[in-house]
């Protein structure tokens, strides 16, 4: 007999279209957010002295990593969980808190992963479009987690893909008046310098998502972690795959966390680059640049499909953004390496010329 696997898909799933990625290692990559350059001297090195024991599973709780983490957020390893990238953490959290039935409200235009895990968990997303694309609707947001199926709002601070950065107070006050969920990404936190973290012992609804991905250069070993209430972390804890971060993830995340200084280093030299790159694209004609706080920006040339592709045939890869809600069609670049911006800054200023 024939059968057609199709038939078994669970309804959710098959709208679902797979989530693609660009791999063009020959290109100048900026179009990831990732910190470009090499880790600290000596990191490497000393990675490799060790005697891992990768015949074994990995520490499931992550203990020595927990207490690093602890550490450097000034935090308890009780109100730490540690995740696959951040990505596995909002499925995590939607697992826990969401599900058929239940709502996440975000503030598009925001990370794309929020919608896709929502989907994945049968969790219903409400849409509370940012003011101007760009600032946080607290009002509407406020409105919106009064409904009693709205158990989860993820605010990102700095939010990708805009780089706005949120005032302190209205996400406190969501999070106070609310008393819902409310998960702040601060994937870009070492960039804008500005964390809710001290803000933990005060609210057991309040969760802060952080990641190694981007300022600690870590993007390829997917290492996230989440930072909440001790009772709260037990609970997502609950639906956390017993070895989801393996060995070497680990003992890299301890590792850079001696080398707090070397990185800070290179987040300074990150931010004057993207203060540069800022600049020279404020310069041309008929460019809109959006301010940011965050390794990246967003920015709107008079034909952005067009920018992207004279980009590309120069080695280029941004982020083409597409139509984004009210601000329409723009592009993302992160901070390269500085000899890369200036090339890149080079072919920005002859696309325009040729198009003026
Ligand atoms: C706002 C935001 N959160 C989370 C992530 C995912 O980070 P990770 O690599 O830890 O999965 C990204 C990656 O681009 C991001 O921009």
């Amino acid at each position: 007999m024939e059968s057609n696997p199709e038939r078994f898909v669970r309804p959710g799933v098959r709208q679902l279209v797979p989530y693609e990625t660009k791999h063009m290692p020959e290109c100048i990559k900026l179009d990831a957010n990732e910190n470009p350059f090499p880790w600290p001297v000596g990191m490497q090195e000393t990675l490799f002295k060790g005697k891992p024991a990768f015949n074994r599973y990995p520490d499931g709780m992550g203990q020595e990593l927990r207490t690093r983490i602890a550490k450097y957020t000034k935090t308890s390893p009780e109100g730490i969980l540690i995740g696959n990238g951040s990505d596995e953490l909002i499925q995590l959290i939607l697992l826990t808190f969401g599900g058929l039935g239940k709502s996440l409200i975000i503030h598009p235009p925001t990370f794309g992963m929020y919608q896709i895990y929502a989907r994945l968990t049968e969790t219903t997303v409400v849409e509370v479009p940012l003011l101007n694309g760009l600032d946080l609707d607290t009002e509407q947001m406020l409105k919106a987690a009064q409904a009693p199926e709205a158990h989860v709002v993820v605010i990102c601070n700095p939010n990708n893909p805009t780089g706005s950065q949120f005032p302190r107070d209205e996400i406190l006050r969501l999070v106070r008046e609310s008393g819902k969920i409310v998960v702040v990404d601060e994937a870009y936190a070492e960039f804008s310098e500005e964390t809710l973290i001290p803000e933990i012992g005060n609210y057991p609804n309040l969760v802060i998502m952080r990641t190694f991905s981007k300022a600690f250069g870590m993007a390829g070993l997917r290492l996230g972690y989440l930072i909440g209430q001790p009772e709260t972390i037990s609970l997502i804890n609950r639906v956390r795959p017993p070895f989801n971060v393996n060995s070497f993830s680990q003992k890299v995340g301890i590792l850079a966390l001696d080398y707090l200084e070397e990185y800070q280093n290179q987040i300074d030299q990150i931010k004057v680059e993207t203060q540069k790159l800022q600049y020279a694209l404020k310069l041309l004609p008929k460019v809109t640049v959006y301010p940011t706080r965050a390794n990246f920006i967003l920015f709107k040339p008079e034909d952005p499909d067009l920018w992207a592709s004279e980009l590309l045939k120069r080695g280029f890869l941004v982020r083409n953004m597409g139509e984004l809600p009210i601000l329409g069609k723009c592009l993302r670049i992160s901070s390269g390496m500085p000899q890369e911006n200036e090339e890149f800054i080079r072919a920005v200023k002859e696309i325009s010329t040729r198009q003026s």
